[in-house]
Formats: structure tokens, sequence, C-alpha cells
């Protein structure tokens, strides 16, 4: 099996292709802190892609309450499980090596346990790609299943801690997960397909299933750890998203030729969303491009984290993380960048507070971005640390170089005139 680099390990695995990279990649950053679960995003991919019959169960974007809930039911707790009785059985450990953390190649060290593809390899599943299992009718017929569910107290788990809460971890404690397919730099969903019917496009990293090829085998939805292909019973072949590839090409009239981010980005109310497209070199490293939001979060403040990255797939999805989370459940979910992107975003530096005020300014993707220093407007101490707050204004460009934001860390205020003082 070919060796390809996955950065987000900071090591060489095996993959079943041999490495080639898209120019640039299409990637997003979720701030787990400020959803809402509203589920605006979900409806909005559904009113726009899965409306048709034989999709009625396919949410392409979903929102689930951690730690108990998950779409398909408990996707992630049973691929952790089949990681897990693979280390067993090969008598290894699926640990990191954080002391060989360094520059943009091992952000967050050195996974030295096995991978997806690895773990099949190794054992019992020698015959497939990856490690994976393909979900029963049952676990997708409730895509929201334990909302809001939270963690019992540690030492009583059926009963909850009435304890008041305080960071940094709270003793009952839930949080929402914004999932889509994570349109992977190693997606396991093509490396698995029989038929070559999956593909990456070169020139944005985009994953699609040509629906002509699929022949409904089924093998992307059973080796997609994320569980993000869906089969559709009455074509007989499978589906996923699509990044609302028309919108990131500048199709969409409204924006005028302008790449746009996708839909369930745009009509996220929390506003904790921001998409865009990374520069990708031959090797797969990202290109240096210091002020592209989506660099700055994840290469240089490193604030924002893959979802599970042991998995191998390098996916392309970021999340900064919950602050009143345990620390344990994060780690296994984000890997060992957790305590650092934690306490960067619990004491934000004047870069980053102005860069979370661009989340959902525009509808047109963000390309690179512009800090106009302002007036100091507030000082505090916190964990001990003395910390100011600026009200600078960013402004952001689309591909071409024209404005399409222009946000103040500090909101403004809108005074209703007294006409209105009591009308809506
Ligand atoms: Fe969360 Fe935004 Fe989706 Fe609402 S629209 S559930 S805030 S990600
Ligand atoms: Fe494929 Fe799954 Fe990765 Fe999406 S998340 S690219 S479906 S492996
Ligand atoms: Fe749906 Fe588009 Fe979001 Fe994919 S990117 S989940 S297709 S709205
Ligand atoms: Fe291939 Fe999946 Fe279709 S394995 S044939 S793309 S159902």
């Amino acid at each position: 099996m070919p060796e390809v680099f996955n950065w987000q390990l900071g090591r060489k695995m095996n993959y079943p292709y041999a490495e080639r990279h898209p120019r640039s990649q299409f990637a997003f950053v979720f701030n787990i802190n400020r959803c809402i679960a509203c589920q605006t995003c979900t409806m909005a991919c559904k009113s726009t892609w899965t409306f048709s019959k034989g999709q009625e169960y396919m949410w392409w974007n979903n929102v689930e309450t951690k730690p108990y809930g998950g779409y398909p039911q408990s996707w992630d707790a049973r691929l952790l499980n089949l990681l897990d009785t693979a280390h067993r059985t090969a008598g290894r450990n699926a640990q990191w090596d954080a002391g060989q953390r360094g520059g943009t190649e091992r952000p967050y060290g050195v996974y030295e346990g096995m991978t997806i593809f690895e773990a099949a390899h190794s054992g019992a599943q020698r015959d497939q790609v990856a490690v994976g299992y393909e979900p029963s009718e049952e676990e997708w017929r409730s895509p929201n299943f334990y909302e809001d569910a939270a963690t019992g107290s540690e030492n009583v788990p059926e009963k909850l801690n009435m304890k008041p809460a305080s960071l940094p971890a709270h003793g009952t404690w839930f949080f929402y997960l914004q999932r889509l397919c994570n349109h992977c730099t190693y997606p396991a969903c093509l490396a698995a397909c029989p038929r070559g019917a999956i593909y990456k496009r070169s020139e944005d990293g985009i994953v699609l299933i040509d629906q002509n090829r699929c022949r409904g085998y089924r093998k992307c939805v059973a080796q997609c750890p994320y569980k993000k292909p869906m089969f559709r019973a009455t074509t007989r072949v499978s589906e996923k998203c699509i990044a609302c590839y028309p919108r990131v090409e500048g199709k969409d009239p409204l924006t005028e030729g302008e790449p746009m981010e996708t839909r369930c980005m745009a009509a996220c109310v929390g506003k904790i969303r921001m998409q865009g497209l990374v520069q990708v070199s031959d090797d797969g490293n990202w290109k240096e491009d210091r002020y592209n939001p989506l660099y700055y979060l994840i290469k240089v403040e490193k604030v924002a984290l893959p979802l599970y990255p042991q998995f191998g797939t390098e996916p392309n999805g970021y999340y900064i993380p919950p602050r009143w989370v345990p620390r344990p459940y994060l780690h296994q979910m984000f890997g060992p960048g957790v305590d650092e992107a934690i306490e960067k975003y619990s004491h934000p530096s004047r870069e980053l507070l102005a860069v979370l005020a661009l989340f959902r300014a525009s509808q047109k993707i963000v390309f690179r971005y512009e800090i106009i220093e302002g007036a100091k407007i507030f000082e505090r101490t916190i964990n001990g640390k003395s910390w100011s707050m600026y009200n600078d204004t960013i402004v952001g460009f689309s591909k071409s170089g024209k404005e399409i934001a222009r946000v103040s860390v500090e909101e403004p205020k809108y005074v209703r005139p007294d006409k209105h003082y009591n009308s809506i």
C-alpha cells in the first residue's frame, strides 16, 4: 500500500492511492461554543438538496448532542470501539507523542496508533480498505436522538450533578456537534468504492459521488468513518454532501461570479461557521496564506482542531472545542491540541477576537482580511492574566480582492426612535 503524509498525524500513513493533491481545498471552522442547535443549517441543506422521495432520512448536515447523540446513532462510539479492538488485538496503544510537536507539519505531535486504514490492514478486516461498518436502518431512523441529554455526575452516573457549574469542566455537561462531510484529504469513501465512482476535484478538493458510475455497493457507507455517504433506496445509488459546489464556484447570480459560502454555512443563526478555500502545495501542506481566516485559525493560532484526526482521513472540518467539557473526552475527539486551543480561545489575542467577529459577516467567501486598529475599550483579569479588549475593525476581501465585509469587535448600538417605542 502506498504511503502518504498526513500532517494532522505528523507522520506518513498507509492509503490505497498514491499522494496527489488539489490546488485548493474546501475547509471550514465551527465554533462549538456558540452553537444553539437551532438546526437552521440542517434545514437549509435539506430544503435545497434532499427534499425528494427516497431522501427522507438523508441529513447531509446534522447537529447532534454529545456525548449521547449521533447520526446515525452512536456512529463515533462504534468506530472508536472497532479501532480499540484492533489496537488490543495488535497489542498496540492509540497514543499521541505530543513531545514531537513542531511547525506546520506536526502541529499536534505524532500519532503513534493505527488509523482506520492501518487497523484494517493489520487485523481481521484485511479484505476491507478501512475498519468500518454499515449502520442498520434503526440507526438511521432518528437524526436527533438524545437531543439536550446531559451526562450524569462522575461518581453517580444515573444522577445529574447538582453542584453549581464552573470552569474548567462542568460536572454535568453536553454540547452540540455540527457535522457534514469533511471533504477529506484522504477520503475513506473514495478508497473503498470498488467502482471508482467517487472522486476528489482538483480545483477545490470537494469529494463527489458520480451518480452515473455508482452501482450502490455501499462500501463508501461502511467505510466513511464519519458516516456521511447515504444510500437512496429509490435510485439504488448513494449520495452525499456536495459542498454546494455551484455556490463555491461562484455560479449563484447573487454574488456576480464571486465564490459563495454553502447553504448550511450562510444560514447559520449563531454565527458559529466560517467556510472557505485554502491553498495546497503539491506535497499536501497548506501554502502559507497568513491573512486567510481559515489558515490563521487552524495553522497560526491553532484554535480550531480536526474531528477525530486519529481516523486518518485528514478531515477538512475544524472545531473550536467547547470550554466546559472534561478534557479527556475532548482529547479523544480532537486530539492533543485541545488544551492549547481552549487556552487561546479563553484568553483571545487581539487578532483572534477580530477574526471571530468576521464569522457570518458575508455570504461570499473571505479569502483575506485586514485589521484596522481601534481604541482600548475594556480591561480585566482572566485566569490570573491581564487582558484588554480593543475595538478593532476587520475587513474581509473576496477572491477578486473586493471588500465584502467590515465589522468591529464591539457591535454598534442602534437606538429605536421614540415613535417606534411600542411597535413591531
Ligand atoms: Fe448551530 Fe448555526 Fe446550525 Fe444553528 S444554524 S444549529 S447555531 S450551526
Ligand atoms: Fe468521504 Fe466521509 Fe471523508 Fe466525506 S467525511 S470525504 S464521505 S470519508
Ligand atoms: Fe448540504 Fe451544502 Fe452544507 Fe453540504 S455544504 S451539508 S450540501 S448545505
Ligand atoms: Fe461505490 Fe458507494 Fe456507489 S461504494 S458503487 S459509490 S454506493
